[in-house]
């Protein structure tokens, strides 16, 4: 068939619009009028098509992989991450910079991060008082920032540390104008968009590239002081020819860029469906007591399907690609889409109920769930992502009882690259054991 799958007629702009204001329901208005392949024009990125088969997926993220360009889909980002960052390239180099980040992010290094992770949350945990309503999206995005920029980073200087504590949500607020339109990447008469961002990016390469000028010396005076941290490993260069500080700064802004506000936004969403949740809250606390992992991170991945916030992943054709009857040609770009797949009602029974039964003790076919993406670039943050919200779940429930403000769901709104809930997740403080005073004292 030549041609590409039907889709809506509207104008781009209307489209672009649509898209912008309300991605999943998009989406899912679009699924359902033309089926799991569909035609969509949006500013910024051209004709785009949806793909949410499993056969499809399959097919682009890893049999097909060959035939498809993911870096070329992140441009869009260059600005921020780097030319060096695994997201802007593909074949060996690619093979060659996920090397170097593997090791730092898996394992015993991952299981190394978890005592200062408890930390990090229970300093976060003291600042909530009985009866207060708190935020939990505010409270996570500290959270993820600081286990990224002190665990992962293994950043210990008190000063860079605060800095980047106001440095990297900025950053990370990127205005969609720059995105979307690179005519806006310029300066207008010293103002705009774009010269606030490079004020920050400059003030946030700074502080990385002072912290590896000094971790270098460290390292060169004495080796065997390394850290678990990526950045150790990183310079190190264990795996590979050591990096340039060009080559690191890149990776450390990657993971800053792909893992903080994900993380964060997930954990966000975790406690806004447990919690209206029938029954939900007890199972997920009673897991947490006995340590049963694989109920809690069956009530994790659940939150992840039926509340993601990477929603499609960008590819485009190198050649000529054949899917459902339809012959691509070769610059075609698509849209990956994991939401899609994992709300679809074909292979998920009443997918919009968040349901931990779903997960446990039967997980779904893995080709019906791919919260983290598959082939050459999977996350590579995917054990720690797990490993981080398992632990800022089960040290909240430990020592705090939280109950819903309003009983209605939180709507699904778009905050940059993010969906995010309405609220931010707003939750009632009932008890917190680290502040409330001891029964001696009441
Ligand atoms: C629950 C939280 C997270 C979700 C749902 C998530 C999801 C994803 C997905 C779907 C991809 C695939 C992109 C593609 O194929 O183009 C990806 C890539 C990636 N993620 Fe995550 N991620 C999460 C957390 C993290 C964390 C905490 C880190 C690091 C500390 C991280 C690091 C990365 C990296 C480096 C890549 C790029 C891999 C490559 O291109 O080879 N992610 N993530």
């Amino acid at each position: 068939m030549t041609g590409l799958p039907p889709g809506p007629r509207l104008p781009a702009l209307l489209q672009t619009v649509l898209w912008a204001a309300a991605p999943a329901r998009f989406g899912k208005v679009c699924l359902r009028r033309y089926g799991p392949l569909f035609t969509t024009r949006i500013l910024g990125f051209g004709t785009v098509v949806y793909i949410s088969t499993p056969d499809g997926i399959r097919r682009i993220l890893r049999d097909d992989a060959d035939n498809f360009d993911a870096a070329a889909a992140n441009e869009s980002i260059r600005f921020v991450v780097g030319e060096h960052s695994l997201l802007m390239s593909d074949g060996p180099a690619h093979t060659d910079r996920r090397r170097a980040l593997m090791r730092p992010l898996h394992g015993e290094n991952v299981a190394a991060y978890v005592e200062v992770m408890v930390s990090i949350v229970e300093q976060e945990v003291r600042r909530w008082q009985e009866g207060a309503t708190v935020r939990l999206l505010d409270c996570f995005q500290r959270v993820t920032i600081e286990v990224m920029i002190r665990a992962v980073f293994g950043i210990t200087d008190s000063a860079r540390l605060d800095r980047l504590r106001v440095l990297v949500p900025r950053l990370l607020d990127l205005n969609p104008l720059i995105i979307l339109l690179p005519v806006m990447r310029r300066s207008f008469g010293g103002f705009g968009p774009w010269t606030a961002f490079q004020r920050i990016l400059r003030e946030v390469d700074e502080i990385i590239f002072a912290e590896i000028r000094e971790r270098r010396a460290a390292l060169a005076a004495d080796p065997g002081r390394r850290g678990p941290d990526v950045l150790s490993h990183l310079l190190a260069g264990q795996d590979r020819v050591p990096a340039t500080d060009r080559e690191v700064r890149d990776h450390l802004v990657t993971l800053l860029a792909v893992g903080q506000e994900t993380a964060a936004t997930q954990l966000a969403w975790f406690f806004e469906r447990v919690l209206r949740t029938p029954g939900a809250l007890a199972q997920v606390r009673d897991a947490v007591r006995d340590e049963d992992w694989k109920v809690l991170d069956a009530a994790i991945h659940e939150s992840i399907r039926v509340r993601p916030t990477t929603l499609d992943i960008g590819r485009i054709a190198l050649g000529p690609w054949e899917s459902d009857g339809y012959v691509f040609p070769a610059g075609t770009m698509f849209a990956v889409s994991l939401g899609l797949l994992h709300l679809s009602e074909d292979l998920h029974e009443d997918p919009e109920t968040y349901s931990i039964e779903r997960f446990h003790p039967v997980e779904p076919p893995s080709a019906h769930f791919l919260p983290f993406g598959g082939g050459n670039h999977r996350c590579l943050g995917a054990s720690l992502a797990i490993v981080e919200m398992r632990t800022v779940i089960s040290t909240i429930l430990r020592h705090v009882r939280l109950g819903v403000r309003r009983a209605a769901p939180e709507r699904v709104v778009p905050k940059g690259p993010m969906l995010v809930p309405r609220r931010g997740a707003e939750v009632v403080v009932v008890h917190n054991q680290l502040t409330a005073p001891s029964p001696g004292r009441r």
